[in-house]
């Protein structure tokens, strides 16, 4: 067997056994018995759903710098929390009006709006909660410096800035350099805290941090990149959600400012920046980072 086909055969095991242990934790740590119905809400939105790529991130980074496994599960669990509280809130009828998401009707299709407003609300909380455990199983310090990431990556200067770019761009053709920006806010930041929040695991050097979070910032510019291109050439029910939304809903995209083939192009050019910050790391363990980002540029969902 070539070492290429070996390395595939291990990322794809590593992969499986990574997302079945982010689930175990999820259905663990998400609750049911929130009043009225909530958890119920918050489970649907969360469980059994998603490629789980930011917890892979996490995962992959707390390896590569010889992290604490335990304090990286809740970060990786935090970091999805918040994805899928941001994915709630961004296919109601005030956002992206939606009606399908990971291959279910949406969090307000199925309970009404009210409480997927408030579902979204209770996960953003409940990622902090977990990265402050009362168990004494991650310092203050690293929890103080987990939450901040993650705070900063999910805010107004992260992703819920860039959303508010996204709203206020409708119908907006928007020059590249307002693009990227935009893409860098809405998606990129909560990859690229993804990969930092690992690197909090353990003790990363600034230098080796630096280029860490570039390797995060190009993956995560490059995964909105693909999601621009794949909801003009994957269908719903692949996608397991809309596809077709960004020019009905007439959002400047990549592939409307550039077309598809450039902007394959772009995300491949930009993949190639994360593969090359990666390389000058400093780092041994680095081969499941660059499968993720490989793993970007083709995915087909
Ligand atoms: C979709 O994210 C929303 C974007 C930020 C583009 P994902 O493609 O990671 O969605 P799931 O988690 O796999 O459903
Ligand atoms: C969403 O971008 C980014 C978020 C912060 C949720 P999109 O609106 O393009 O994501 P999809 O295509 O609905 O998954
Ligand atoms: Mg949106
Ligand atoms: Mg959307
Ligand atoms: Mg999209």
């Amino acid at each position: 067997m070539s070492a290429a086909l070996s390395d595939t055969r291990d990322f794809a095991a590593w992969r499986l056994a990574q997302q079945d242990a982010v689930e175990r934790a999820l259905e663990r740590w998400v609750p049911a018995d929130a009043p009225a119905g909530l958890g119920d809400a918050m489970r649907y939105a969360v469980l059994d759903g998603g490629k789980r790529l930011r917890p892979l991130l996490v995962l992959a980074t707390c390896e590569a710098v010889g992290g604490q496994a335990a304090a990286a599960l809740r970060a990786a669990c935090a970091v999805e929390l918040i994805h899928a509280y941001s994915l709630v809130h961004d296919d109601m009828p005030c956002m992206d009006n939606d009606v399908l998401r990971r291959g279910k009707p949406t969090v307000h299709v199925r309970f009404g709006e009210a409480q997927a407003l408030l579902a979204g609300d209770a996960l953003q909380a409940l990622a902090f909660e977990l990265l402050v455990p009362d168990d004494g199983s991650v310092s203050d310090a690293m929890s103080a410096r987990l939450c901040r990431l993650l705070a900063l990556s999910a805010g107004a200067d992260g992703m819920a800035g860039g959303q508010a770019v996204d709203l206020a761009s409708v119908g907006v053709a928007l020059d590249q350099p307002s693009l990227e920006a935009m893409h860098r806010r809405k998606t990129g930041a909560l990859l690229k805290a993804s990969v930092t929040m690992g690197a909090a695991t353990g003790h990363t050097p600034p230098q080796t941090l630096a280029l860490l979070a570039e390797y995060g910032a190009c993956v995560g510019l490059a995964f909105q990149v693909v999601d621009d291109i794949l909801d003009v050439t994957a269908d719903s029910a692949t996608l397991g959600k809309t596809a077709g939304k960004d020019a009905a809903a007439d959002k400047p995209t990549f592939v409307s400012l550039m077309g598809l083939a450039q902007a394959q192009a772009y995300a491949d050019r930009v993949l190639s920046q994360a593969h090359d910050a990666l390389g000058r790391c400093g780092l041994a363990h680095t081969s499941t980072l660059h499968a993720l980002a490989d793993w970007v540029g083709r995915r087909v969902s």
